[in-house]
């Protein structure tokens, strides 16, 4: 019978980080995640990513658009840079281990940390009754996407800094529980120009895949002028481009287009204020559009060509999902072994 095994305090830097195949790709999904884990693959650390279903249908998801999403997802991945070859990419409900870790972490988070997420009043809005258990326990689970890999870091969008606290709360709280040294302690990685991405529509909200109006985000799938037209739309203020950034803290949607610029032309925004001091909107909106067109274009074409092979995606997320569980399956043994489950099966 396997014995609690302990691992050295010290953990080898591995990356994880996952996005809801809960709709299209969007411009801030692209920016704040997608671009940088292509980075981190190209800094030649281990690099495991997930299209996180199960956390998909804590809201409703009708069964053909979550495939179809999925699909989509992994082919955005793809497009974007990342090699399946050199990266884990695969698809959360492949394999089990999450949400058997998210179970055992359903047992360790407290209520009172769970009350205190603010992405759930956000989801569950006013009728929080109605609300799926699934999306209150949602932390939980992607605490356990983490941890099943013995994670040390993870590249999120801002949205998801209360979400990583909670995943070092769980690790702590298990380890001192078990009296191990199990899980390590992960750091958030929130980087660049564009970690909070606004709607085009209004600049206090985030750009998200949920918003009800498509005019609001930019999708991957969209073609040239559509993304040139709703930068056009785009929401801004009358006055020209400051020289400096201090120039537009009260200015919420000019700042969000700068930020864009930014990240898109791999700059800073106090650079991109710099350049355009001065300009009005008019003459920057183009400028920007032509910036995300060139950026964009290759990726849906390449994400348009990807998606006409269902099958391929489905046998990389397959070949993914093999080699994600040869890391997961033996960490989840051992906590297993820690927390007292007879496991005489294997
Ligand atoms: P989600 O679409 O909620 O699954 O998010 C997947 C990843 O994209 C997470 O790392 C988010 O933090 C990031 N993300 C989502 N929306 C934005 C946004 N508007 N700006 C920057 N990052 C974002
Ligand atoms: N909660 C993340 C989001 O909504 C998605 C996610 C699930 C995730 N599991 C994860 C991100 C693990 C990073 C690591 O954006």
């Amino acid at each position: 019978m396997a014995e609690p095994v302990q691992t050295p305090a010290a953990f080898p830097p591995r990356i994880f980080s996952g996005i809801q195949p809960s709709g299209g790709i969007t411009l801030g999904n692209y920016l704040g995640a997608l671009k940088r884990f292509v980075e981190k693959q190209n800094e030649g650390i281990e690099t495991i990513y997930c299209l996180v279903d199960m956390h998909a249908i804590t809201v409703w998801q009708d069964p053909q658009k979550l495939r179809h999403a999925t699909r989509e997802g992994a082919a955005a991945f793809i497009a974007a840079g990342l090699d399946p070859a050199r990266s884990i990419l695969f698809n959360q409900s492949q394999v089990s281990a999450h949400v058997e870790l998210g179970w055992i972490f359903n047992c360790v988070a407290r209520l009172g940390w769970m009350n205190r997420m603010t992405q759930f009043k956000d989801k569950a809005g006013k009728n929080a009754e109605a609300a799926s258990l699934g999306l209150y326990a949602y932390p939980a689970l992607m605490a356990a996407d983490i941890m099943a890999y013995h994670a040390t870091h993870v590249p999120v969008g801002e949205d998801q800094k209360q979400h990583l606290e909670l995943t070092r709360d769980i690790a702590i709280k298990f380890n001192h529980d078990y009296g191990v040294n199990f899980f390590p302690i992960v750091e958030p990685v929130i980087e660049g120009a564009a970690t909070r991405v606004m709607s085009l529509r209004d600049g206090s909200k985030k750009m998200s895949k949920s918003d009800p109006s498509d005019q609001s985000r930019i999708n991957l799938t969209d073609d040239a002028d559509t993304i040139a037209a709703k930068i056009r739309k785009a929401k801004t203020d009358a006055d020209p481009l400051p020289e400096t950034l201090d120039g537009l803290k009260d200015r919420p949607e000019a700042r969000n287009l700068v930020n864009i610029y930014a990240a898109l032309a791999g700059t800073t925004p106090a650079q991109v204020v710099a350049e355009h001091a001065g300009a009005q909107f008019g003459s920057f909106k183009p400028k920007l559009a032509d910036l995300a067109v060139a950026h964009l274009s290759p990726i849906t074409t390449q994400m348009t060509r990807l998606m006409q092979d269902p099958a391929e995606i489905d046998r990389i997320l397959g070949e993914g999902a093999d080699r994600a569980e040869a890391i997961a399956r033996p960490i989840l043994d051992q906590v297993y072994d820690i927390t007292g489950m007879i496991r005489s099966r294997r």
